[in-house]
């Protein structure tokens, strides 16, 4: 069920990431199909039937779907897996990480059988680590698989910029690297408001506050929802990514991919500024200059990330892994 000419993107997991992804993109007609593929069918079709009616009320001519199963994400153009499992009272991290680490390798394989020409993009967390797990168990191109990280903590590095300083909102633009946790590099080298660094503009105690708060703001939204965590720009984000993919803008985002050397870093996923267009990872933009602490840091972010794909190994986890 594709348009003969239609662009067709798949969203796997109907949680509020996964449904407010599929409805930015239905509201902006972004994709003639979009397919919602989630455990209940029926809390899929409910969804994808009222976004596609909102699509109506809107003037789009996007269709939401749900799916039956697999062999309705056949024929997508992106896949978008945001499924995983919140961590839950006496589960610990690892728990987690093993239990959305098989989530993730189900669905790649999926998508491997099913829609083997796709560009995947990972939301599930911990982000760096499922976006690993989704290359190795999809057999793909790094260049076909991209974790969503980069533009979310650019954007709430902007939105703090912008709370310190008062003025120049959508106008700040943001730069942060590495992985999408507690080590993430805010760069405030790259860091403007219309052009003029933040370095010009602000005192380092300010600064230093807006890279804290940057790093702290998953963690600031849950902690006032208590029960869930953020979805609006994490969805945003995520269908900025399909956007410059589907629209071919060889735009440069911040994302999560596959390092081979790049930034020092080998055989293992983290946040770089990449050209998005239409094949996915069209370059990795390699010519950021670093200061030698944000390499530090950068470094230390990966070997975070490294850790945790060590600890999937001993697992054996990727026994069965895509040959
Ligand atoms: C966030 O940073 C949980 O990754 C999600 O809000």
């Amino acid at each position: 069920m594709k348009c003969s000419n239609g662009k067709k993107v798949t969203v796997i997991g109907t949680g509020n990431v996964g449904s407010t992804v599929a409805f930015i993109l239905a509201m902006n007609g972004t994709c003639h199909d979009v397919v919602l593929r989630g455990r209940n069918v029926d809390t899929a079709k409910g969804k994808a039937l009222d976004m596609s009616q909102a699509a109506n009320a809107g003037r789009q001519h996007t269709i939401v779907r749900a799916a039956n199963g697999p062999e309705d994400i056949s024929g997508s153009d992106i896949v978008v897996i945001t499924a995983g499992a919140p961590r839950t009272p006496g589960m610990s991290r690892d728990d987690l990480l093993l239990k959305n680490a098989e989530i993730v390798k189900m669905y790649s394989q999926e998508i491997k059988k099913y829609a083997p020409d796709s560009i995947i993009i990972v939301v599930a967390n911990p982000l760096d680590v499922m976006t690993y797990v989704a290359l190795k168990m999809s057999g793909f191109p790094r260049e076909r698989v991209l974790g969503m990280a980069g533009i979310l903590d650019s954007a709430r590095m902007a939105h703090f910029v912008f709370e310190v300083l008062g003025y120049g909102a959508g106008q700040i633009r943001a730069t942060v690297m590495g992985g999408h946790g507690d080590t993430m590099v805010p760069l405030t080298k790259f860091t403007t408001v219309a052009g003029v660094p933040i370095d010009d503009l602000l005192d380092p105690e300010d600064i230093g506050k807006i890279v804290a708060k940057t790093k702290n703001g998953g963690a600031e939204i849950v902690g006032h929802l208590k029960t869930g965590s953020a979805y609006y720009a994490p969805a945003k984000s995520t269908a900025v990514m399909v956007e410059s993919i589907l629209k071919d803008t060889k735009q440069i985002h911040s994302c999560a991919v596959y390092l081979e050397g790049e930034y020092g870093a080998n055989n293992i996923v983290s946040g770089v500024p990449v050209m998005m267009g239409a094949d996915g990872v069209e370059r990795i933009i390699t010519e950021m200059v670093l200061k030698p602490r944000q390499k530090e840091k950068f470094k230390a972010s990966v070997a975070d990330v490294q850790g945790m794909v060590d600890k999937l190994y001993e697992l054996n986890f990727f026994e069965e892994e895509a040959k």
